[in-house]
């Protein structure tokens, strides 16, 4: 009996890591820009590790998990690579609050997290360098309620 507690609780944790890592395989390490409420998670769905890989002139399609901690009527996006100095600019699809959002403003202030699913339109320009992806959500005030930032490798074709 005594010897029976230490090992279903050893194979529970066994099991619990298991499931935990299958939930996650694709949510990226990210850094926390600056932001007003809670980023818990972005996955960049092509990716399973920063740095991620993503090509120019083409699409990557993103979820982000966050809370947030105040109501906004509204939410607005913002992202960039950021190239050693360089900021380009980076379209997201659809708008926070437009049609084909999963997120329906105004956001009211939640313990759930809101999840919000978009395609980044990588530009065609952008050098075969390592940068850094910046995504913002923008609350009503234009104050960024969350930003992430994940490295990245941007190539022109997958590196062989
Ligand atoms: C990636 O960038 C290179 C150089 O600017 C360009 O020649 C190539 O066509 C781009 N690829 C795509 C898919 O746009
Ligand atoms: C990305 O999302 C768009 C819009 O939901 C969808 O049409 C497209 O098939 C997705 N692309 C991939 C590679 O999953
Ligand atoms: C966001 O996309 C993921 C993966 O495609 C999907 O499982 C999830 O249900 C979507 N979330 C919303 C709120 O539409």
């Amino acid at each position: 009996m005594a010897s029976a507690q230490p090992k279903k609780g050893y194979l529970s944790l066994v099991v619990f890591i298991f499931v935990v890592s299958c939930a996650t395989a694709e949510i990226v390490t990210f850094e926390n820009c600056g932001s007003k409420s809670y980023p818990v998670s972005i996955d960049i769905h092509s990716c399973a590790e920063a740095p991620c890989i993503i090509l120019n002139g083409t699409q990557e399609n993103v979820t982000l998990t966050f809370l947030a901690s105040y109501t906004s009527s509204s939410l607005a996006d913002e992202a960039n690579l950021r190239i050693k100095t360089a900021k380009v600019p980076v379209d997201v699809i659809p708008e926070p609050c437009g049609s084909g959002s999963s997120i329906t403003c105004p956001m009211e202030a939640s313990d759930t997290p809101y999840e919000f699913n978009s395609t980044l339109l990588i530009p065609t320009d952008a050098a075969p360098v390592d940068a850094y992806l910046e995504l913002k959500l923008l609350d009503y005030i234009g104050e960024i309620m969350v930003c992430y930032r994940v490295g990245v490798r941007i190539f022109r074709e997958y590196p062989s």
